[in-house]
């Protein structure tokens, strides 16, 4: 059944949707509201929309908040997303992470939990934070004589969406998805196939910890990081919301830390904050 959306009710419902999760629905993109949550306005027994929003307004309840922004989010991933910002990670930001450990146990040797903390906000089903934890791992086997163990690192992963955590914490991945991105020589090395399902390593999974967070609401409670990775998310805000988010993380980062936004994201025109670092095709924030 299609239904009608009128002007009052793309207001209404692009006006609660930016409440809720921060994302702006665009006029030229009325489909997104048509198409995606019909399903689910009709599954609550609304006939059309302003009986949906009516419903929104005044029984919302958090089966209904997934269902929405299970229909709104856009998820897409892959392993390995981009490529450039992991290289820079092995090459670079690895390296740094890995002195910064050995120097926290050199100085505080009874110091109890992980030493370097990494957080993948927006991490969708997964495979961002999983390439973290297989870079990591595969760079403590490296340097195992210097003493670093993989419980020395930990990488808190962390969306709106409970239907792609769901996904995520499983640790399991089709065919169609490990195609897409993921390196032989880390398939390999850390997945067994199971049926039609490649499953990721205990290992690599012990390194992630996945939790719901949606980064339109306060989250410094989150504690401290070394390295923040935000992408392919911001680009869905305004630049109000991302100013909140910046100041945030701004909070958060160590001082020696560091931010990387999805490539066609940035923080220009938005905070000063921050200073950037180019290394090839990624760009580095660093607190000011
Ligand atoms: C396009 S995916 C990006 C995934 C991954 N970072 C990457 O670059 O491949 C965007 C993710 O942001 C999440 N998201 C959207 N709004 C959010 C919010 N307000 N707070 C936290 N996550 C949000 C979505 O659920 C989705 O999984």
């Amino acid at each position: 059944m299609n239904m009608e959306l009128t002007e009052q009710d793309f207001h209404n419902i692009s006006k609660f949707i930016y409440d809720k999760c921060g994302i702006v629905i665009e006029k030229d993109k009325t489909y997104l509201i048509q198409q995606r949550l019909a399903p689910v306005a009709q599954s609550q027994g609304c006939d059309n929309f302003s009986q949906f929003h009516f419903k929104l307004a005044n029984s919302y309840t958090p089966n209904l908040h997934d269902a929405i922004i299970a229909a709104i989010t856009t998820n897409e991933t892959s392993f390995f997303r981009d490529n450039h910002p992991f290289e820079i990670f092995k090459s670079h930001l690895l390296p740094q992470l890995g002195k910064a450990v050995e120097e926290r146990k050199n100085r505080v040797p009874e110091r109890k939990g992980a030493k370097a903390r990494i957080w993948c906000a927006a991490s969708s089903t997964g495979q961002e934070p999983y390439c973290l934890a297989m870079m990591i791992y595969e760079y403590i086997q490296n340097f195992m004589n210097k003493g670093l163990e993989a419980s020395d690192f930990s990488i808190v992963a962390t969306d709106i969406s409970s239907r792609v955590l769901a996904q995520a914490i499983t640790g399991e991945f089709s065919d169609y998805e490990v195609k897409r991105g993921l390196q032989s020589q880390y398939m390999q090395k850390f997945f067994t196939k199971e049926g039609d399902k490649w499953v990721i390593d205990q290992n690599i999974r012990d390194l992630v910890e996945f939790r719901r967070l949606n980064l339109m609401e306060p989250f410094t409670n989150l504690g401290g990081f070394d390295s923040i990775f935000c992408r392919n998310v911001l680009i869905y805000f305004d630049d109000q919301s991302k100013r909140k988010i910046f100041d945030q993380f701004h909070h958060m980062l160590a001082n020696d830390g560091f931010l990387v936004l999805g490539s066609t994201e940035s923080i220009y025109g938005i905070t000063d904050k921050f200073e950037s670092e180019r290394h090839n095709n990624t760009i580095v924030y660093k607190k000011k």
